[in-house]
Formats: structure tokens, sequence, C-alpha cells
């Protein structure tokens, strides 16, 4: 116990910098079912394992230089599950809190959850809400977990906002910049990620941080997310740090050169 508390106190300089700065990485966890089906179980059991894996991520990002994590836990797609598979779905929130909520309040984490609320049970949304009322006052992490949600959702909630703004007379629809847009969605409060990272093979981002996404750096592994730790987070964020990140502009050199 004593040797895992370790990487977080609160308003502390993170550990790992490099004197870079901190990164925003975003997870879509993937492949909890085939990583069942392979050993012959329900996927069920895949997804209690995917939650060990999300605990060994929250833990390990600290000393990555994460300094804001976010992950897709259920998307908006996700109800067209079987019902007993969306029933342990629903019940990852609270597997996941009732064991780690304490050491995520004692070790500086601040936790958000993103998505809409209709569909889910009273009794989720509390345990959700008090996960982040407890963890209100902590900024060493921030960890953002998206759960019924949409990317496409989320912009069409953004969009309906700032309708009633215009409608209610208290803007204009000119107002309407990007950065006045961006205000309106459920992440307003983060930078946009650095990183987005998918395990499992797939590649495509599946309706998450659509809008965020615009020059997000994307890294595809080939693991199942139940198998997911430390060493392939550090691996998915050696290669973005090869990258060049542009922006859509061009880099000074080569301004000089074709000069
Ligand atoms: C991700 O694993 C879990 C969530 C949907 C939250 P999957 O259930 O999508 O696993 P695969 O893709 O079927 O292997
Ligand atoms: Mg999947």
């Amino acid at each position: 116990m004593a040797a895992q508390e370790n990487t977080l106190s609160a308003g502390a300089p993170i550990e790992g910098a490099d004197g870079e700065a901190p990164l925003h990485v975003a997870i879509v966890m993937d492949g909890n079912g085939r990583w069942a089906k392979r050993r012959g179980l329900p996927r069920t059991v895949g997804h209690q394992a995917g939650v060990e894996a999300l605990k060994r991520i929250v833990q390990a990002a600290p000393s990555l230089n994460i300094r804001w994590l976010t992950i897709f836990g259920f998307s908006t797609e996700n109800w067209s599950r079987p019902v007993a598979e969306v029933a342990e779905l629903m019940a990852l929130p609270q597997r996941y809190f009732r064991t780690d909520l304490p050491r995520l309040e004692r070790e500086g984490v601040r936790v958000r959850v993103i998505g809409r609320s209709e569909g889910l049970s009273r009794e989720l949304v509390k345990i959700c809400r008090e996960a982040e009322a407890r963890t209100a006052s902590n900024d060493s992490l921030y960890l953002t977990i998206a759960f019924n949600y949409g990317g496409q959702a989320d912009i069409a909630s953004a969009a309906q906002r700032f309708a009633e703004e215009v409608a209610a007379g208290r803007a204009k629809p000119g107002d309407l910049t990007e950065a006045k847009f961006a205000e309106y969605l459920s992440t307003s409060d983060l930078p946009p990620p650095d990183l987005i990272v998918r395990p499992s093979g797939e590649q495509r981002l599946s309706n998450f941080v659509l809008w965020e996404a615009a020059y997000a750096e994307f890294v595809f592994q080939d693991v199942l997310w139940p198998d997911y730790s430390a060493e392939h987070l550090k691996a998915a964020i050696a290669e973005y740090r090869t990258r060049d990140r542009r922006y859509g502009a061009v880099i000074t050199d080569d301004v000089l050169a074709a000069g």
C-alpha cells in the first residue's frame, strides 16, 4: 500500500515533466469482449478486467506527465448491446469508485463524469455526483470519465443550449465563434486532447471527443484493454513525442527554406 502512495500530492509539480507541457491523453478503452472470448469467458468478465486496467492507468498517469486523462467508458451507442452486458457496463462506475474513490481522493485526482444522465439509474447518477463532489478540490490529475457520452450528442446539446441563449435574447447568432461554441461542450473546462489512444487494433474514433480531436495525435495499439499496462501507455506517449505537430501551419525552417 505505502509503495503505491507516491505520485500525487495536490499542487505538487508532476514527476517526469522533462520540461515539456503536461499532456491531455484521451483513451478509447476497447477489446474487453475479445479478451474474454479468447479465454472462453463471458464478455462481462472482460469488462471487469477492464476496470482493473483503468485503475492501473489512472495510477500511472501522473508519473507520465499526464495532467488530464479522459476515458471513454460507455457510449450512447452501447445501449444496443445485450441487456445483461449493458447491465454490467452500468455497474462499472460503482465497481471502480467503490474500491478506488478513497485513493483518488487522497492522491489529488479530480473526477468528473460527462455524458447524458438520461437513461442512467438514479443510483448511478448519485454515485458519479458523489465522486465528483468528494474530489472537487483536487487538482493533480483531472480524470474525466465519458459515460453515456457521444461526441455528436454533445455537439447537438451545445448547439441547443446556444440556440436557447439566442431565443432568450442573451446572444446573437454572429457571436458564435469556435471558441464560444466550445464553451457549451461538456469538455469546456479541459484543454483539447493532445493524444488519443485506442488499444485493441481498431482504428476509429467511434464518436468520442469529435470536436475536441481536431488536432489530436492518434496512437493505435495492438493490445486488448484488459492487458493494457503503464508500459503500453509509455510506448504510446513515446510515439506521440516523435510526432511533428503543426496545427495546420508550416514550421519556420520550411518557410525559410521555401523563401
Ligand atoms: C470496450 O470493450 C468496453 C466498452 C464498450 C466500454 P468492448 O466491449 O468493445 O470489447 P470488444 O471490442 O468487443 O472486444
Ligand atoms: Mg469494442
